[in-house]
């Protein structure tokens, strides 16, 4: 990368469902693109990948079948998975950051510990309400080892949290899809897990809280303040890895 060059900046979006995330990203994405500064609108899981063996890209569609509980995967090998449909993106979007786009992430790997975790919390009280003796062999997927697997991928130079403060605004959002995970008890812990993120990362100073119960322009204005005053201060510094 030449010196002189001022590379892009790697925002994230992050937060429960309905909180906003896809409106907002493609919103900011427009919003950058009429203002003539270079960036790219992704988003995770990429359920596009199939097999590209060229671009070594190909985890998409299993992902896709698995949130549409058209497949049965092990938990551990579909975290796995979720985290590799990452690593397997890691080049382009290096390429695209050090080209000077700033890339805009509909969720990363945030989601990736939150949910897998979530999931674990969730089967595990459900087990031990039905008294199900199965459950001293099953090690829970703690924490640490949800995270884990991310490491070594590009470190966000922002995650901005859209944060939901009362699940009865997400609830006049619409009704849920039937995709696995949409439902109330993964929402409520979900939500818990980001908390739990939030203050684990609390030394890092890359998380930017959002308000999401306010109006969606209201959000909007918030979130190019955030990305602009991010590009400015990350054109000079090198990239940062998980
Ligand atoms: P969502 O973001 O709601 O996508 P769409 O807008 O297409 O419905 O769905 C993605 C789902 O995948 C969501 O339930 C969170 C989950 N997820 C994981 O479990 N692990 C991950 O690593 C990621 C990125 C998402
Ligand atoms: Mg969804």
């Amino acid at each position: 990368m030449a010196s002189s060059k001022k590379r892009g900046a790697f925002i994230v979006l992050e937060g429960i469902d309905r909180s906003g995330k896809s409106t907002q990203s493609k919103k900011l994405h427009e919003h950058l693109t009429a203002q003539k500064i270079a960036n790219q609108l992704i988003r995770y899981p990429d359920r596009t990948t199939i097999t590209d063996c060229k671009q070594n890209k190909k985890l998409g569609k299993l992902l896709n079948e698995y949130l549409q509980c058209k497949q049965e995967v092990d938990d551990r090998a579909i975290h796995l998975i979720f985290s590799a449909n990452r690593h397997e993106a890691k080049q382009q979007l290096l390429s695209w950051l050090e080209e000077g786009y700033t890339v805009i992430c509909d969720r990363y790997s945030y989601s990736g510990t939150v949910y897998t975790y979530s999931k674990n919390v969730i089967k595990r009280d459900k087990m031990e309400k039905e008294g199900d003796k199965s459950i001293k062999s099953q090690k829970a997927l703690d924490w640490e080892w949800c995270k884990h697997v991310d490491q070594g991928l590009i470190q966000p130079d922002v995650v901005i949290y859209l944060n939901v403060k009362d699940l009865a605004t997400v609830k006049n959002r619409g009704e849920f899809g039937n995709e696995r995970y949409e439902n109330e008890a993964m929402l409520k812990q979900v939500l818990k897990s980001y908390q739990t993120f939030l203050a684990e990362d609390a030394d890092k100073k890359i998380w930017s809280i959002v308000d999401a119960n306010q109006a969606v322009e209201d959000v909007h204005k918030q979130i190019v303040s955030i990305t602009l005053a991010t590009i400015e201060s990350v054109a000079s510094k090198p990239v940062q890895y998980l």
